[in-house]
C-alpha cells in the first residue's frame, strides 16, 4: 500500500478551489467535495477524494479525523506590515474624536512615529517580534503570508528590515513572501528625489541580493504621487521583481489607472477607486486586494466599489493589512468581516482569502487550493460547512492547521 505522512478523513465538506482562482464565485465552481479525505506526503497533497477510499488506500503515519467538519485550503494573507516596533493606541482615540489618518500622518504621527521606534529597535528584537506575529497568524490558519518592509524610510534601514524577513523565512513555519515597500517619503525629504534614489539604488540592490519577491508603493495623497510611484514600480519590474501597489485608499489621484498599464499583480485598498476602473483590473487579470479591517481602523473610510469589481469580473482577495494603525494580525478576521463590511458572501470571502489571495502573489499553483501537487496547507474548522465562516464570528474558528505537511495546531 502506498505510504502517506498524514491522511485527513471524515471531512464533512471540503472546499478545494481545485480549478483555480475565481472571479465569479459559486458553489458549482468552488470544487466542493462532501465526505472527503486528503492524503499528504513530503509536504504536498498527493490525493483528494471520498473519505473511505483515501483512508483505505494509504498506509498513513498519522490520521486526522475531521469529524464531519469543514476543511479548506490554508489561508493566504497577501498584505501585511508586521516588521515594526511600538504601538499607536492613542491614535485610535484621536481618529474616533475626528482627526483623520492623513492629518495624524501630516503631524509626524502614524507611519513616521512607527519608523522612529522601529529604526532604533535591534535586529534581534525585530526578528523576535516578527516570528511571534507569524506564529500567531499560523495558529489561526494563515499558512502563507506576504510581509512588507516600509518602516525604515532609509535605504540601509529598509535593507536591514528585508534581512529580518529573510531570517524569519528560515524559521517561520508558513510560506513567507517578502515585499520591499516604498511607504512614504522621509519627513522633510524631496519626495521625487527619494523616489528616484529608492528606484535606482534600493530596488536593484534588494533584487540582486534575492531579498524581495515584490516591490510595492503607497501611491496616494500624502504618500508617493503617480509619477514617483511609476518610477519605483518600473524599477522593480526591470530588476526582475514582481509588483503590487497600495492604490486609491485616501484619495483618488490616478494610481489605479497608472498601475493598470504596468503589469502589477495586485492593487490593494481601492476604497476611492472610481467604479469604472474595475474594467482595467479585469482586462489584465489584476487582483483587487481588499482590507475590511483597515477600512474600519481608518474610522472615516468609504468602501471600495465591490459591486463594480464583481460585475467586471475582477478577482477579489482579502488581506489583514496588519500594521500599527490596524492591529489585526489575522486574515481570518478579514474573512469574518467581509460579509458585513464589503457585502461578500461567505464563499466569496473564502475564495478571497485562499485561492484568489494566492493568485495575487503569483502562487496559485503552489498554495490556496486542495489538489494533488499543492503545498499541504489545510485548515479544519469548528464549522459544519463554509456558510458558518463569517456567520459565527468574533473568535478563531480554526481547530486544526496543517502547514507544509506539518501539523501546527491540533485542538479538539
Ligand atoms: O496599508 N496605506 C498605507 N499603509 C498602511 C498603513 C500603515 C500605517 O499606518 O502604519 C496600510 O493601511
Ligand atoms: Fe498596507
Amino acid at each position: 500500500m502506498p505510504r502517506a505522512d498524514i491522511v485527513v478523513y471524515n471531512i464533512g465538506e471540503l472546499v478545494t478551489f481545485m480549478d483555480g482562482p475565481l472571479a465569479r464565485v459559486s458553489e458549482e465552481r468552488a470544487g466542493i467535495v462532501r465526505e472527503a479525505g486528503v492524503a499528504i506526503r513530503s509536504g504536498r497533497i498527493i490525493d483528494v477524494g471520498p473519505s473511505g477510499r483515501i483512508r483505505s488506500s494509504y498506509d498513513a503515519e498519522t490520521s486526522i479525523n475531521a469529524e464531519d467538519r469543514l476543511a479548506t485550503p490554508g489561508l493566504v494573507d497577501p498584505h501585511t506590515h508586521p516588521v515594526f516596533d511600538g504601538s499607536r493606541e492613542d491614535e485610535l482615540t484621536l481618529k474616533v474624536q475626528g482627526v483623520p489618518y492623513s492629518e495624524i500622518l501630516r503631524r509626524g504621527g502614524g507611519i513616521y512615529r512607527t519608523v522612529r521606534r522601529t529604526v532604533s529597535a535591534s535586529t534581534s528584537r525585530l526578528l523576535e517580534l516578527l516570528l511571534e506575529r507569524l506564529e500567531l497568524m499560523l495558529r489561526a490558519g494563515t499558512t502563507t503570508v506576504e510581509v512588507k518592509t516600509g518602516y525604515g524610510l532609509d535605504l540601509d534601514e529598509e535593507l536591514r528590515h528585508l534581512e529580518v524577513v529573510r531570517a524569519a523565512f528560515g524559521k517561520a513555519r508558513q510560506l513567507v513572501v517578502p515585499t520591499l515597500l516604498a511607504h512614504v517619503p522621509p519627513q522633510g525629504a524631496d519626495a521625487r528625489a527619494y523616489a528616484r534614489e529608492f528606484a535606482s539604488t534600493l530596488v536593484p540592490e534588494a533584487a540582486s541580493r534575492g531579498l524581495a519577491t515584490y516591490v510595492d508603493v503607497f501611491c496616494d495623497r500624502g504618500a508617493f504621487g503617480v509619477e514617483e510611484s511609476r518610477l519605483i514600480l518600473e524599477a522593480g519590474l526591470r530588476s526582475g521583481l514582481r509588483a503590487r501597489i497600495h492604490a486609491d485608499q485616501l484619495a483618488y489621484i490616478g494610481c489605479s489607472e497608472m498601475a493598470a498599464g504596468l503589469g502589477v499583480d495586485s492593487m490593494d485598498h481601492l476604497e476611492r477607486m472610481p467604479p469604472e476602473n474595475a474594467k482595467l483590473l479585469a482586462s489584465r487579470g489584476i487582483v483587487a486586494v481588499l482590507t475590511p479591517t483597515s477600512i474600519l481602523s481608518m474610522i472615516d473610510s468609504p468602501r471600495p466599489p465591490v459591486e463594480a469589481l464583481r460585475e467586471a469580473g475582477v478577482f477579489i482577495a482579502l488581506a489583514s493589512d496588519y500594521n500599527p494603525n490596524n492591529m489585526t494580525p489575522l486574515v481570518q478576521t478579514a474573512l469574518q468581516l467581509a460579509p458585513y463590511v464589503l457585502g461578500l458572501t461567505q464563499l466569496e470571502a473564502l475564495a478571497a482569502s485562499t485561492v484568489n489571495a494566492a493568485r495575487s502573489l503569483g502562487l496559485d499553483n503552489v498554495v490556496g487550493r486542495i489538489a494533488p501537487g499543492m503545498r499541504a496547507d489545510i485548515v479544519v474548522w469548528d464549522a459544519e460547512n463554509h456558510k458558518w465562516l463569517g456567520y459565527y464570528w468574533g473568535f478563531d474558528l480554526s481547530l486544526k492547521v496543517v502547514a507544509g505537511g506539518e501539523i501546527v495546531k491540533d485542538s479538539e
